[in-house]
């Protein structure tokens, strides 16, 4: 099996962030990040997926159980160890690789039905070249699928909310900076107390998106914001401000 890259932090939090999403997802994919960008992946039944940045594979093996052929793969390979011990104790059929995104020359171009690609863009270095392999591997009007931080209200450690009491009212407000130029920024991770670590990540601005996509021969069809359900509405400190401005922006769109 390939090596994982160089520097995988991710690899470091493998065992926290595999018993933290476990096979349904966490509080905050179950309640708020999913609903929508499952919403728009529809019905896999048949297709040919797959599923990049895919982490420890719990939706691979959604879409698996949905009657999907799917392919994960994930630059970390202590992320896919933990992917794999869950396909041995149920088995799927689901081929698991360890690969940079960016670099996908084990899968032939045009033979893929849709490309998914959850809360993992804005950790791809390379997300230029990896979504230039999303559209070499699609089949002319096969779908890729997204749902990443909101590039315009969520770029990790340099965005935050800004809560002004009034009085009578409280005013949330989103404050962000730097957003017309890409950067990479440290973002921690708090995997037991006091203990630390941090991936890197990417902010993109909406319209970097929108070219590159289209570099690709990827045309958007639709973009949407993630909704809260109520569940996390009521439950998370952040409901009501994400009621009102979203962190999770999801794009479908459609090689041509
Ligand atoms: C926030 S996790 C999301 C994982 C999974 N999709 C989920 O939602 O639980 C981001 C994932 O992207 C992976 N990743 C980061 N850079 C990558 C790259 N260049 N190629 C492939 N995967 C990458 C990381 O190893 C990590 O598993």
């Amino acid at each position: 099996m390939e090596r994982s890259m160089p520097a995988d932090s991710w690899g470091r939090m493998a065992e926290w962030y595999d018993a933290k999403q476990g096979d349904t997802g966490d509080f905050w994919h179950r309640t708020l990040i999913d609903p929508t960008f499952l919403r728009v992946v529809g019905d896999v039944r048949g297709l040919h997926v797959l599923d990049l940045g895919c982490g420890n594979g719990y939706l691979s093996r959604r879409f698996a159980r949905g009657g999907a052929k799917v392919v994960a793969v994930d630059a970390s390979s202590p992320i896919i160890d933990r992917a794999l011990v869950r396909e041995s104790r149920e088995p799927l059929g689901i081929e698991y690789r360890v690969a940079d995104a960016a670099r996908l020359e084990f899968l032939r171009a045009g033979t893929l039905d849709l490309v998914t690609c959850h809360m993992a863009l804005m950790d791809i270095e390379h997300a230029d070249s990896a979504i230039g392999e999303v559209g070499r591997v699609l089949r002319t009007g096969g779908r890729f699928v997204a749902i990443l931080s909101h590039p315009c209200f969520d770029q990790g450690p340099s965005s935050t909310w800004l809560i002004e009491r009034l009085f009578r009212a409280t005013k949330v407000w989103r404050k962000i900076e730097r957003y017309r130029e890409p950067f990479a920024d440290e973002i921690p991770w708090e995997i037991a107390p006091g203990q630390i670590v941090t991936t890197t990540g990417y902010h993109r601005p909406l319209s970097w998106y929108a070219r590159v996509l289209r570099g690709a021969g990827l045309l958007i069809r639709s973009l949407e914001e993630a909704w809260p359900t109520q569940e996390f509405v009521e439950g998370s400190p952040q409901g009501p401000y994400v009621a009102e401005i979203p962190l999770h922006l999801v794009f479908e769109a459609i090689k041509v």
